[in-house]
């Protein structure tokens, strides 16, 4: 089996190091095969996403991803800046659907920011769509103004757009996965004003009634924002489209005490995958060796179970890095007080110890 392993800018490699160990000390045939990509891709090739790095994604059954981003990329025109390479394999590979559960360990209750009883036991799945929205719909740009109070003037416009085939795959994709949990499913929209919202509602009660094990609900953006942080236990399973799952997954993620947690998975309809974890490339602590490895390693783990048919080996990665969270093992995000606070290699062997 061929993982494609990108590790990008910023506390990628630092992370993707360590992962990388994991992965070979499982005692499988793995062939891993690095390249580079975001920041990295541009200085190597002059692109975010370059032509080999692609190729590579394309040929391998799975893709383990670091992150990507720099400020010192900020300038660069849009096409050539470091997420569009994320955007680009997202796009690319039709991974149009993103796992992201947030989970609250019992040992890291007090790293939240939010009272324990509020958190404690929390495991709530958000299931993002990855490949429509106002990401990527046409048209947009900046053009003038051609009517309004402000004609004339320069305006930036971005298009909000969904099809009802689209809706249709990412709702089939969370009805499956709640019906494996606890059956309750809330879909998130916007559809008091926005018209994409209104579809995606219909829609989403339509290919209800394929699951009637499962108890559907509605919720508008801003109430799911508000009541992510007032009784976030209330949800099970989440699903939004793309703009509102990438702000309510980021809220979700700070739930659990750190986004240095939690992995991520984008799936295409045969379940290959990228595997991410949900947090950025945080420039401002790159090469500190102090970032948490272990969202990168439980992306591993999502890697060998989605993808890869080796659910025993993620269960090892998965009960590894629970022990090591028993151990009192903790870097910096999720220092609590009764834990011993260490790097991202010190963490990363605790992790291979526990293997
Ligand atoms: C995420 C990130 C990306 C997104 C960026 C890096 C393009 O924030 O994966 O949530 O907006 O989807
Ligand atoms: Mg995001």
């Amino acid at each position: 089996m061929k993982i494609a392993v990108l590790p990008g800018d910023g506390i990628g490699p630092e992370i993707m190091a360590e992962a990388v160990n994991v992965l070979n000390a499982l005692g499988e045939k793995f062939e891993l095969e690095e390249a580079p990509v975001g920041g990295a891709g541009y200085e190597a090739h002059g692109h975010p996403l370059p032509e080999s790095t692609l190729k590579l994604a394309k040929e391998a059954d799975a893709i383990l991803f670091g992150a990507v981003g720099d400020w010192k990329y900020d300038k660069l025109e849009r096409a050539l800046r470091p997420e569009q390479a994320i955007l680009g394999l997202r796009k690319h590979l039709q991974l149009f659907a993103n796992f992201r559960p947030a989970i609250c360990y019992p040992q890291l209750t007090a790293a939240s920011s939010l009272k324990p009883e509020i958190v404690s036991g929390l495991d709530i799945l958000i299931v993002r769509e990855l490949n429509g929205d106002i990401y990527f719909g046409q048209p947009r740009g900046v053009r003038q103004a051609p009517d309004g109070p402000f004609e004339g003037a320069r305006e930036g416009f971005d298009t909000m757009r969904y099809s009802e085939p689209e809706v249709r795959r990412i709702a089939h994709v969370a009805f499956a996965a709640a019906q494996k949990r606890q059956k309750k499913l809330t879909s998130v929209d916007k559809a008091n004003v926005l018209e994409t919202s209104q579809l995606w509602r219909d829609t989403m009660i339509d290919v209800a009634k394929e699951y009637p094990e499962v108890e559907l609900s509605h919720m508008y953006v801003d109430n799911a924002a508000m009541q992510l942080v007032k009784a976030p236990k209330a949800f099970d399973v989440v699903v939004t489209g793309n703009m509102f799952g990438d702000i309510l997954s980021d809220e979700a993620a700070m739930l659990t005490g750190s986004i240095g947690m939690l992995p991520s998975a984008s799936l295409d309809k045969n379940n290959k995958g990228l595997y991410e974890p949900s947090h950025g490339s945080a420039p401002d602590i790159a090469g500190k060796g102090v970032a948490n490895p272990l969202a990168t390693i439980l992306s591993a783990a999502m890697m060998l179970r989605y993808s890869l048919g080796k659910a025993e080996q993620a269960d090892r990665i998965e009960s590894a890095v629970k022990k090591v969270l028993e151990q009192g093992f903790r870097t910096g995000d999720i220092a609590t007080q009764d834990g011993k606070t260490v790097g991202t290699k010190e963490m990363g062997a605790a992790v291979l110890a526990a293997l």
